[in-house]
C-alpha cells in the first residue's frame, strides 16, 4: 500500500526547481516530517553511472532512442530502490525531475512518439505516480542565462541545443520542451501546477507551500 506523498519538480534549465526542492526539504527537516530527496537522472548507484553516460559531452552524438532508454533505465532503478519503498513507509518523496521530463524533452523536444513514451513511463513507474508536480515556468533564454549548468561544462546533455541554439521545425529546442510542459499541465491540471518562476525564490516558495499544505490536509 502506498501511504506517502510524492512531489516532483519540473521545468527548463535555470528555472530554480532545485532551489525550491531544497527549500521544501529544509522545511520538512525543521518540522521533523520524514522525507527523502532524489533526483533524475541519478538517485541510485546505477542511476549515477547512467547519469555520467548521459551528461558526458563525449556522448553528445548518442542516438535519441538510446538517450530516452537510459533516462528510463535510471528511473526504473530509482522507483524500485528509493521511491516506492519510501512511499510505502509513508514518507514524503521529493524528486528533482521525474517522468514528465522524458515526455517534455524526449517527446516534445526530440520528437519521439508520445504514445511510446507514455507506455514506457507507465511500465517503469508503476504505482509511483506523483501526487503533486510543480512545473516552474520560465522563458528559455532567461533560464539559460541563470543556469549554472554551464559552469560545469563537462555536464551538459544538450550542448548543441542550448549553446548553439538549434532550431527544430522553426522552434528552439527549449521552446518545444516548454510547450510540452504546458500541454502536460493542461492534460493533468489536477496534478501539475504551473508556477511562475520569474519571481523571487521566497514568493515562489509561498505558492509551493500553500499547495503542499492543502494536499496534506486533505489526506
Ligand atoms: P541536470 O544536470 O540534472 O540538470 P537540471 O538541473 O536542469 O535538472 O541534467 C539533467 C538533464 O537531462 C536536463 O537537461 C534535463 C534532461 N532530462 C531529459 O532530457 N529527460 C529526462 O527524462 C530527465 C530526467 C532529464
Amino acid at each position: 500500500m502506498r501511504k506517502g506523498l510524492f512531489i516532483t519538480f519540473e521545468g527548463l534549465e535555470g528555472c530554480g526547481k532545485t532551489t525550491q526542492a531544497k527549500m521544501l526539504y529544509n522545511l520538512l527537516n525543521k518540522k521533523g516530517i520524514p522525507f527523502i530527496f532524489t533526483k533524475e537522472p541519478g538517485g541510485t548507484k546505477i542511476g549515477q553511472k547512467i547519469r555520467k553516460i548521459l551528461l558526458d559531452q563525449k556522448n553528445d552524438s548518442m542516438d535519441y532512442k538510446a538517450e530516452m532508454l537510459l533516462f528510463l533505465a535510471s528511473r526504473a532503478e530509482n522507483v524500485r530502490l528509493i521511491i516506492l519503498p519510501a512511499l510505502e513507509e509513508g514518507k514524503i518523496v521529493i524528486s528533482d525531475r521525474f517522468y514528465d521530463s522524458t515526455t517534455a524533452y524526449q517527446g516534445y523536444g526530440r520528437g519521439i512518439d508520445l504514445k511510446i513514451i507514455k507506455h514506457l513511463n507507465a511500465l517503469v513507474v508503476g504505482k509511483a505516480i506523483p501526487d503533486i508536480t510543480f512545473f516552474l515556468d520560465i522563458e528559455p533564454q532567461e533560464g539559460l542565462k541563470r543556469s549554472t549548468a554551464f559552469s560545469n561544462s563537462r555536464e551538459i546533455r544538450f550542448e548543441e541545443e542550448f549553446v548553439n541554439k538549434k532550431i527544430i521545425d522553426g522552434k528552439l529546442f527549449l521552446e518545444r520542451v516548454r510547450d510540452g510542459y504546458y500541454k502536460l499541465s493542461q492534460e493533468e491540471s489536477g496534478r501539475i501546477k504551473v508556477i511562475d518562476a520569474n519571481r523571487s525564490k521566497e514568493e515562489i516558495f509561498k505558492d509551493i507551500i500553500k499547495i503542499v499544505n492543502k494536499k496534506m490536509a486533505i489526506r
